[in-house]
C-alpha cells in the first residue's frame, strides 16, 4: 500500500525509506495474515480439544445472547477494569433512552502489581464510593450489576469465569486460576459489606463495547477494543459454533469473545514481524505473550515508534546523530505523543514541537528531522490500523452481511485522527460484500457492562419457562 513521503535530501531520503519500506504490510501479507487468522478461528471453533489447543487464539462463548431492544427500563451498574483506570457506570434506563454516569478511578503502580486481592479491594472501594456518592443504597436493594473482566479468561457460565493470564498494566503475583466474581464478592465482603449490588454477569470489554454499539446501531454485530490492549467479540449464530455445548432456544445467536490479543503466540506471524516488534516484547511486561496486541494497542504503539527513531539517530539519519533521552527512556514516548504527532495538520508541527521539547530536541531539530519524524509516526500508525483492520476483515467476511457495523472503544481509536482512514483502507479493499462502518462508543464498554446485566436477568427469565 502507498504511502505519503516528505520531500528530503536523496541520500537521507533513501535510507529513511530502507527503514520504512520493511513496516508497510504489503497487499500479499494482508491476504496471507488474513488466511492464517481464519485457520486460527477455525482450529478456536472445533469440538476436538487437540485442535483447540493449536490455536493461538483464546475464543470463547460469552454466553450472552438477549442484545437490547429498547424496551430495558431501571438502573444498572457496570464496572470496567481494563488496565490504568477503572471505572463505574450508573445506566438508567426510562422510555427507550439509557442514560450514563460515570466515575473514573485509578489504580495506583504498587496496587497493579501487588496481591490480586488489593486490587479487587480497590474495585470494592470504588464501588462503595460511587454507590455513596450517587445515593444508590436509597433507592435499591439489590442493583443488578456487569463486570467487565479484561483479562483473557475462561468463561464458565454468565457470571463465572477463570483468569487464564495477566497483560497490559497488571502484574499480580497471583490470581490465575481464580473467579474474578468471586474475587469481587470477597473484596466487596470485606471492604464494603452489605453493598446492595448483584453481581450477575462478568464478560470482556470487547462484549460490552458491542452491547452498547448494536443498541445505538442495529447494524452492530462486532466490537472492538483499541486502547491499552487489542481484542474484538462478534455476534455468531449458535449453529455455526461447532463446539457448542448450550441449548439451541431462542435467540439463536451468542457473543464470541475472540481473545485475539494472542494471536502469533505460536511463531505464525513471524515473518511479518519488525526487529522493532520483537525488542519491544522483550522489555515488555509480559514477554512473549500476545504477540498480535504488541503490534497495534496503545499500549506499545509510542515504543515501537520510539525505537524506529533510534534506530534513525543511530544511522545518523535524525537529529545529527544526538538524542539520548528518546534513546534511553524506554517506554517514555507513549502512544499520546504519537497521536499529538498525527494532531499536526498540514504544515503546522507546532504539536510535534511539543513532543521533541519533552525529549529535549527541538532546539536542535531541523525542519528535515521534523518531516522524518512525522512521516515516522505516520507509517508506524498506518501499520497499526492496517494489522487490526485485517482481522477486522475476517470477523466482517465471517459475519457475511450486507452491511456491518464495528462499535469501537478505547483511547488509541479515539484520540488517533487517522486509525479509522487506515482501518477503512484494508477494509474496503479486503471486504468486497460487505459496507462496512466504524463508530466510536465512547465508553461503550463501561455502559454495555450495565447492558450485560440486563441480559444476564433476561435469560435467567427465560430459563424459567
Ligand atoms: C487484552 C485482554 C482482553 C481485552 C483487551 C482489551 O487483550 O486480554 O481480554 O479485551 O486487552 O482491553
Amino acid at each position: 500500500m502507498n504511502r505519503l513521503k516528505a520531500e528530503l535530501d536523496k541520500d537521507i531520503r533513501d535510507k529513511l525509506d530502507a527503514v520504512l519500506e520493511p513496516i508497510v504490510l504489503t497487499n500479499d501479507a494482508v491476504e496471507k495474515i488474513m488466511a492464517i487468522f481464519s485457520k486460527h478461528m477455525d482450529l478456536a471453533n472445533s469440538p476436538d480439544e487437540n485442535h483447540r489447543k493449536k490455536s493461538d487464539l483464546l475464543m470463547g462463548n460469552s454466553f450472552i445472547r438477549e442484545l437490547l431492544d429498547g424496551s430495558e427500563q431501571g438502573d444498572f451498574l457496570g464496572l470496567d477494569l481494563g488496565g490504568t483506570n477503572f471505572r463505574v457506570v450508573r445506566v438508567s434506563f426510562k422510555d427507550g433512552k439509557a442514560e450514563t454516569t460515570t466515575q473514573y478511578y485509578t489504580l495506583l503502580e504498587s496496587v497493579l502489581c501487588g496481591p490480586v486481592a488489593g486490587v479487587f479491594d480497590f474495585i470494592a472501594e470504588s464501588l462503595a464510593d460511587f454507590v455513596g456518592r450517587y445515593e444508590m443504597a436509597k433507592l435499591h436493594k439489590n442493583i443488578p450489576l456487569g463486570f467487565i473482566f479484561s483479562f483473557p479468561s475462561s468463561q464458565v457460565s454468565i457470571n463465572q469465569s477463570v483468569i487464564l493470564h495477566w497483560t497490559k498494566t497488571l502484574r499480580c503475583p497471583d490470581g490465575i486460576g481464580d473467579d474474578p466474581v468471586a474475587l469481587l464478592q470477597a473484596a466487596i465482603a470485606r471492604k464494603a459489606k452489605d453493598l446492595p449490588v448483584d453481581i450477575v454477569a462478568v464478560m470482556s470489554d470487547t462484549v460490552s463495547t458491542l452491547m452498547a454499539g448494536n443498541y445505538l446501531d442495529k447494524d452492530c454485530r462486532i466490537g472492538l477494543i483499541l486502547g491499552t490492549g487489542c481484542n474484538a467479540a462478534f455476534v455468531e449464530h449458535i449453529s455455526e459454533i461447532d463446539k457448542w455445548t448450550g441449548d439451541d432456544k431462542d435467540p439463536q445467536h451468542v457473543i464470541v469473545n475472540v481473545e485475539l490479543g494472542s494471536f502469533g503466540d505460536s511463531g505464525c506471524l513471524d515473518q511479518f514481524r519488525t526487529e522493532y516488534e520483537r525488542e519491544l516484547d522483550r522489555y515488555s511486561n509480559h514477554p512473549s505473550s500476545f504477540t498480535f496486541e504488541k503490534s497495534c494497542a496503545g499500549m506499545y504503539l509510542g515504543e515501537f515508534v520510539r525505537l524506529i527513531l533510534t534506530r534513525l539517530i543511530k544511522e545518523g539519519v535524525l537529529f545529527a546523530g544526538q538524542g539520548d533521552k528518546l534513546m534511553e527512556d524506554r517506554w517514555k514516548f507513549t502512544t499520546s505523543h504519537v497521536t499529538d504527532i498525527e494532531s499536526d495538520k498540514g504544515h503546522s508541527t507546532v504539536k510535534t514541537m511539543e513532543v521533541l521539547k519533552k525529549f529535549d530536541l527541538a532546539t536542535i531539530a531541523t525542519a528535515q528531522d521534523v518531516a522524518i519524524v512525522r512521516e515516522v509516526v505516520e507509517v508506524a500508525s498506518r501499520r497499526g490500523g492496517h494489522w487490526i483492520a485485517i482481522l477486522m476483515a475476517v470477523l466482517v467476511n465471517h459475519v457475511a452481511l450486507p452491511e456491518v457495523t464495528i462499535a469501537i472503544d478505547g483511547s488509541l481509536f479515539e484520540r488517533h485522527p487517522k486509525y479509522h482512514d487506515s482501518m477503512m483502507e484494508v477494509l474496503n479493499k479486503f471486504c468486497p460484500k460487505s459496507k462496512v462502518k466504524l463508530i466510536l462508543t465512547k465508553d461503550g464498554s463501561g455502559q454495555g457492562g450495565a447492558f450485560g446485566a440486563v441480559s444476564a436477568l433476561r435469560q435467567a427469565a427465560r430459563d424459567l419457562h
